[in-house]
């Protein structure tokens, strides 16, 4: 069922990804749209772990973007400066249909689902996220990925005036990220337009981000203006700001540590005085749908 963007999403625009959640998620995740999560209890994913969303004051004002400052209030208080609309996104390199795409028209032409995926950052700390979006490959189908394509490079505005952030050399602006096609075309790979049926919010990546819940979340770039199909592996931000700590991959691995600190486990942002440190779970907790795909790599060797 082909559904427009309007915020008046209803359930059964999720419907597609039943296939991905086991029957207790589904109804939890009713439940909390319909707005009885207190009724429904936590919601548990297949492998047990905790999947009751965030809040959205949580999600807004507990963020990484670096171009509006390092500090994790930075972003709330000073991504109001970037301009969102209107919002333009150049699709190049190896597709049938290079151009520049506008947001607007690309979200007609897109179904929006919700997608409640645990959200886990290099930094050991993590959410839960109920985003609105839908899949990557749909966005790759509008423009038709050419024979030859092995990876996907993504790029984040770089707005001096609007972003105070980006007059410290802290990366190599603009940020920038990639994924190996297979990734980008697995269907939990997402666009995120919106959080909790609103429109996303400015610190989180507005109008349009990448999420990739079994990868840090380095990995899921904010605020995309360019998207190119390319041959060989794209560079990406904190590779390149650190090669010894980041890697292309990086798939969440609580057996693989930062060199700087442990990856087995992870503070829970949010909860008050229930906030608490829980066990990280291999791909973060998606293994069973992305396992596959690294299949004869060492999972250990690479992050
Ligand atoms: N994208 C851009 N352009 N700039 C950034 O600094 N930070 C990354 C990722 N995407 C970042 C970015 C990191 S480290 C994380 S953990 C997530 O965004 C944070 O997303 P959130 O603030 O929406 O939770």
């Amino acid at each position: 069922m082909a559904h427009r963007w309007n915020n008046t999403l209803t359930r059964a625009d999720t419907t597609p990804y039943a296939a991905y959640l086991n029957r207790r998620q589904v109804i939890a995740g009713l439940a909390a749209g319909a707005g009885l999560g207190s009724i429904a209890g936590p919601a548990l994913a297949a492998d047990g772990g905790d999947l009751t969303p965030n809040t959205w004051d949580e999600i807004t004002n507990y963020c990484n973007f670096y171009e509006f400052g390092t500090r994790k209030d930075d972003p709330a208080k000073y991504a109001h400066l970037l301009t969102t609309t209107p919002w333009q996104i150049e699709i190049d390199g190896l597709v049938d249909r290079p151009g520049t795409y506008d947001f607007q028209t690309i979200l007609s032409e897109m179904t929006i689902e919700e997608r409640i995926y645990r959200f886990r950052c290099v930094e050991a700390w993590s959410m839960v996220i109920p985003w609105n979006g839908f899949e990557l490959a749909d966005l790759l189908d509008l423009a038709g990925v050419q024979e030859g394509a092995k990876y996907v490079a993504f790029e984040t505005a770089l707005r001096p005036d609007e972003m105070p952030g980006v007059q410290y050399p802290v990366i190599d602006w603009p940020y920038v990220e990639g994924l190996r096609l297979d990734e980008a075309l697995h269907p939990l790979t997402i666009m995120a337009t919106g959080i909790y049926d609103r429109p996303i919010a400015k610190q989180n990546g507005a109008p349009i981000r990448l999420v990739v819940p079994w990868k840090y979340g380095f990995k899921s770039i904010k605020s995309i203006v360019r998207i190119t199909l390319t041959e060989s592996e794209p560079p990406t931000a904190w590779n390149k700001a650190n090669p010894r700590e980041y890697g292309f991959y990086s798939n969440v691995n609580p057996d693989v540590d930062h060199p700087r600190w442990s990856q087995a486990s992870e503070r829970q942002i949010g909860g008050g005085l229930f906030s608490k440190r829980v066990p990280t779970l291999m791909f973060n907790g998606y293994a069973e749908e992305v396992a596959p795909m690294y299949a004869g790599m060492d999972l250990n060797a690479q992050f």
